[in-house]
């Protein structure tokens, strides 16, 4: 913190410069200091029991003062409060004195201005007591960050900005942005992070009178005020499974890097990581892709003793609850803090139930074996959930088991494929966990129905059945035509679309082959549509 408090403050005019070289060569001793506005008078002695420090060089007067010290004071610059040192130093050689007038100007923590997003460091372009005139031309105007300076690429990659206005040079720097750092603070149990970066503005002006340059160089450690990160348990518990092998994964963050886990207290006991660890409570820290932050991952079966059980009989479910208390430190002061949660997962009691299925001429049949258990889950056949009127309409109930049968052309069912001949069609079912709506299982059987989709009359006339796969799900089937696109379906919903029509009619053709008559026609979408719904479906007839 030394870095706030002190500030280096020189004051290069070159007309000292010349003067100094010359005073110290003759012999000249530095003797005292007269501080403005107080003009408290003190000797070089004085001077530095008071915590200044001073010190000359041939060409250069060193003198360095708390920021905070007696002697300086407050003046408002463009508006700009600055902290001001005044001082006249006195250098004798026996009968002769002469003095050097020198003044430091540093910015205060109001020349900053913070938003959560950016720090904005306002300072004065005529900065008022280094100026003996109102006439100044502004030569140069660098930027730099631990007292390196930067050039335009540099300031552009680290989105560090300088723009020079007419009172003001205004410094942005993104909080978080590279050249500072983030430390960890606890305040009231509370977590905070502060961000530092310490810029450097080097400024070289002309005045216009004296014709004289003047370099400022001032180094501005800026500490933003404390903002909170409140730390969050994020639960990844997989509940997809029997509570005999599930865990609880925890994930606590986001901290600052200078944050450590210590230990985990639970209800019953209070273990080390280490310990965790050699529990299976495979403890992690996991870095952010950029480095600059961590989170603690861990994993605690609900078999160990720290969870706790609660069984609801009555439900079929076991409520399983982790309480703990993370104890974590901020290095390198050691300052503990704390973290507390309490997590729990509800599990049905059945082991993992069994599904079997099978398909006869017109019919999925599914089983579901709940193995002696009460059924607590919710079956999702398709995209419907399994309610009291599908039950009783689909559904057979055996002593621990019930199978649900759907006809092949059922809406809950997809066709995968439509050949000549037969239809294959697929049925989806899932297993809900009722109390947050996760897969406990999933099944899926598809079978190929035997199905005649085109049928011959006697009377010359013909049937066809399109129907709309799963893999065009854009088909409307009542878009669907013959060969002749003015023959469209004679009934269609969304999923079939069925034709009916006469054998010499709607661009019909016709094959002799050895005595058979072969009819073809062709249902497909018209043209323009074809391209995009990829969808044909193709019927040929034999009469005999
Ligand atoms: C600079 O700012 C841009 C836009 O705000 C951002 O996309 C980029 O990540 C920043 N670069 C750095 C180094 O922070
Ligand atoms: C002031 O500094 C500028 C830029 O470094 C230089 O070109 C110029 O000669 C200097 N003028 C005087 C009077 O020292
Ligand atoms: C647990 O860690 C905290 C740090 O947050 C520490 O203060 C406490 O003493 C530790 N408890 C035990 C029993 O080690
Ligand atoms: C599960 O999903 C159903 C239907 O989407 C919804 O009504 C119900 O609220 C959900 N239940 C939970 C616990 O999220
Ligand atoms: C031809 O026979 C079929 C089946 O018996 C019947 O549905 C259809 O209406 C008949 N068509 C004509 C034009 O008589
Ligand atoms: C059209 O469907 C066929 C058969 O399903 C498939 O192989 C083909 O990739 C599809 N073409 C386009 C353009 O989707």
């Amino acid at each position: 913190m030394a870095l706030n408090n002190v500030r280096l403050l020189t004051i290069l005019f070159n007309s000292c410069f010349h003067f100094l070289r010359q005073a110290v060569a003759s012999g000249y001793k530095m003797t005292a200091v007269v501080f403005s506005p107080s003009k408290n008078v003190m000797n070089v002695d004085e001077v530095q029991r008071k915590g200044y420090a001073i010190a000359n060089t041939p060409t250069r007067l060193v003198l360095r003062s708390p920021h905070n010290a007696e002697e300086t004071y407050l003046q408002n610059v463009a508006g700009v409060p600055m902290r001001v040192l005044s001082t006249s130093t006195f250098f004798e050689q026996k009968w002769l004195v002469t003095r050097v007038d020198a003044t430091a100007v540093c910015p205060t923590p109001e020349a900053v201005a913070f938003t959560p997003e950016v720090i904005t460091w306002y300072m004065p372009k005529h900065i008022d007591p280094l100026f003996s005139s109102d006439a100044f031309t502004m030569l140069e105007v660098y930027m730099g960050i631990d007292a390196k300076r930067l050039d335009t690429e540099e300031m552009a990659a680290r989105n560090y900005s300088v723009l020079v206005t007419e009172a003001h040079i205004i410094v942005e720097i993104p909080v978080g942005a590279v050249g500072g750092y983030f430390k960890s603070h606890i305040q009231d149990d509370q977590y905070f992070v502060t961000y530092t970066i310490e810029p450097m503005l080097e400024l070289l002006w002309i005045e216009e009178v004296a014709h004289e340059n003047t370099s400022y160089k001032v180094l501005f450690p800026i500490t933003t005020p404390p903002m909170a990160r409140p730390p969050q348990v994020r639960n990844y518990t997989p509940l997809d499974t029997v509570p005999e092998q599930a865990v609880f994964v925890l994930e606590l963050g986001t901290f600052n890097l200078d944050v450590e886990l210590l230990n985990i207290t639970f209800p019953t006991m209070v273990l080390t990581v280490a310990e965790c660890n050699a529990r299976g409570f495979n403890v992690q820290e996991q870095r952010s892709p950029d480095n600059t932050l961590k989170t603690f991952r861990m994993e605690v079966p609900f078999s160990d003793p720290v969870v706790f059980k609660e069984r609801r009989a009555e439900q079929g479910v076991t409520t399983f609850t982790l309480q703990l208390i993370y104890g974590l430190v901020i290095f390198p002061e050691y300052a503990p803090f704390s973290h507390s949660a309490v997590v729990d997962a509800v599990l049905l009691d059945i082991g993992m139930p069994l599904v079997t299925g099978n398909c006869d001429q017109e019919n999925f049949h599914i089983t579901v074996d709940y193995r002696n258990q009460e059924p607590f889950f919710v079956v999702l056949v398709g995209k419907r959930l399994l309610n009291h009127e599908f039950a009783q309409q689909y559904l057979t109930e055996g002593d621990t088991d019930f199978t649900i049968t759907l006809p092949f052309s059922s809406p809950d069912a997809v066709f995968e494929s439509v050949h000549s001949s037969s239809v294959r069609s697929r049925l989806d079912v899932a297993l809900l966990n009722p109390y947050n709506n996760m897969t406990i299982k999933y099944f899926s059987l598809a079978c190929s129905f035997l199905k005649t989709l085109t049928e011959c009359f006697s009377n010359g006339t013909m049937t066809a059945l399109a129907v709309k796969v799963e893999s065009a799900p854009g088909l409307n089937p009542g878009q669907l035509t013959l060969s002749d696109p003015a023959c469209g379906p004679t009934y269609s919903d969304d999923r079939f679309a069925y034709f009916h029509f006469t054998v010499n009619s709607c661009g019909t053709t016709r094959k002799f082959i050895n005595n058979v008559m072969l009819y073809e026609n062709e249902i497909s979408l018209p043209d323009e549509l074809e391209v995009k719904l990829n969808a044909t479906t193709s019927s040929e007839e034999e009469y005999q």
